[in-house]
């Protein structure tokens, strides 16, 4: 039970607000017997230099019975949600290895994780080190970089109380609980670690035919939508029929994932020929638009986009959809030409888009490289959009052997044969990971109407709704790349 004692220091509103802004809060917390540890004051005291905090006015906070686990679970840390599906946590044996650098933990299914000592500190679920908050407040600069795990027991079947202990640094001496299940699900060993990046991988399929949904499933149904998700996960594609041929249908379809992603172009965007001798984009003209992701010159391009075909003729010749799957693409450039490869997730490339005459003024401008790999050699982002392309500006030295490797790609991206081609049909609507596909457009004959409404969805709330559903109906397995830079 939580017993909120409190401690009255001289309030003063303006440093509190300062102080809350910094983090500076002060928790102490007063844990009383538990069934491994007496009685014992925390403070973890940081930037104590300050003088804000002298003013401040906070509660004491004291766990003053109950379990370890009853602790972690009234501070809501323990994450049912996912920890459902953790299997084989329970510990068949524990031991203290290195003279203390690790843990050493046998689980009941044979496998072993080996956790280093300043990674268990670092995650101690200790009411001090992890309160209410959600807050990690680990301070570093009080415990000695070679502390060592000195004492580890199990408390009941769920949770390890571990003691670390420092020779150097403020802090000599600490102990916590830490949850079996949170390591066994974060286990880091070479085994755990090729299984999650195998549920991770991404998987090219040679068979191109476009998964389909209904729009009355998706919209009122929770299996559909997870059809949805999963498609749009694994294949990266999904076409969804039916749809009511009046605007706004895009956003509500949207909505079930997330809410949508705002750019210059708004929370939606209209593709319609435009009578305007000038369009402000070539999308507005009846050319052929080039393979390319939306909105690469934003830091965070949108990771999913849906484009709901509201009014397309019959009469009209071309203006069919095309789509080419980047990671497969840049995987074979990688085998293929390893060397260019490599220039391309070495040197930046500029995207932007510089217009000041719009109705929304924009100058939006990124220089990043177009691939991204990471610690593991493994690709993680590509990032495609030729006609956003801004001047290359890098050191002399690099500027031949970018547009070298920048010309094979492009090359290998329009001679590319795997790909979705579709003619929309009014009520259609396409939706694809703007991460991981890159889209293009035939040309069109100017004898009839054509008109999209497209929205987008930010790339980690779209993660983060796979990885919930998967987490609901799916065995809480990880959701595959999408092409958000994500080094796991
Ligand atoms: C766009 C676009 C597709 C189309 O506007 O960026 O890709 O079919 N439009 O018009
Ligand atoms: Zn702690
Ligand atoms: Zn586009």
């Amino acid at each position: 039970m939580l017993v909120p004692i409190l401690c009255t220091f001289r309030a003063k509103l303006g440093a509190l607000g300062k102080t809350c802004c910094k983090m500076r809060t002060i928790i102490f917390y007063c844990r009383r017997l538990t069934p491994l540890s007496t009685p014992r004051l925390y403070s973890p005291d940081f930037h104590s230099s300050s003088t804000d905090e002298k003013e401040l006015k906070v509660d004491i906070i004291a766990e003053v019975s109950g379990s370890h686990l009853e602790g972690i679970k009234k501070r809501g840390f323990y994450l049912d949600d996912i920890y459902q599906h953790v299997k084989g946590d329970g510990v068949k044996d524990l031991k203290i290895v290195e003279d203390g650098k690790h843990l050493q933990i046998t689980w009941e299914d044979g496998h072993v994780s080996r956790f280093y000592s300043m990674w268990l500190r670092h995650n101690c679920h200790c009411g001090v080190c992890l309160p209410h908050t959600s807050t990690v407040l680990v301070n570093f600069s009080k415990i000695d970089e070679n502390i060592k795990v000195t004492s580890a027991k199990m408390d009941g079947d769920n949770v390890i109380v571990i003691g670390w202990t420092g020779e150097t640094g403020e802090e000599k001496y600490h102990e916590g609980p830490l949850l079996t299940k949170f390591l066994r699900y974060h286990c880091y060993s070479d085994a755990a670690d090729k299984q999650r990046r195998e549920q991770r991988a991404m998987r090219f399929y040679d068979d191109k035919t476009i998964p389909e949904l209904e729009y009355k499933d998706v919209i009122s149904s929770d299996e559909a939508l997870y059809k949805w998700l999963l498609a749009l996960s694994e294949r990266g594609i999904c076409l969804i029929k039916n749809v009511p041929s009046e605007k706004e249908h895009v956003l509500k379809a949207a909505e079930r994932i997330a809410p949508v992603q705002h750019t210059i172009y708004g929370n939606t965007f209209e593709v319609e020929t435009s009578p305007d001798p000038i369009p402000e984009n070539a999308a507005h003209t009846r050319i052929g638009l080039d393979l390319h992701m939306d909105q690469i010159h934003y830091e965070s391009p949108p990771g999913l986009q849906l484009l709901h075909c509201v009014k397309f003729d019959e009469c009209i010749q071309g203006g069919e959809n095309f789509f080419v799957d980047m990671h497969e693409v840049a995987q074979k450039f990688k085998e293929e030409e390893p060397e260019l490869f490599y220039t391309l997730t070495r040197i930046p490339s500029t995207a932007n888009t510089v217009d000041y005459k719009r109705a929304r003024p924009a100058h939006v401008r990124i220089q990043r490289p177009l691939i991204t790999i990471n610690h593991k050699d493994e690709i993680v982002s590509v990032l495609w959009q030729p006609m956003l392309i801004a001047p290359l500006q890098v050191p002399e030295k690099d500027v031949e052997a970018f547009y070298k490797a920048y010309g094979k790609f492009y090359s290998l991206v329009h001679t590319y044969k795997s790909m979705y081609v579709h003619r929309l049909r009014p009520g259609d609507m396409i939706s694809f990971n703007n991460r991981r596909i890159s889209h293009g457009r035939r040309a069109y004959t100017d004898n009839g109407h054509r008109l999209l409404q497209g929205c987008y969805i930010n790339a980690s709330e779209f993660q983060s709704k796979v990885q919930m559903f998967h987490n609901k109906y799916g065995g809480g397995k990880w959701p595959v790349r999408n092409g958000a830079i994500d080094w796991q």
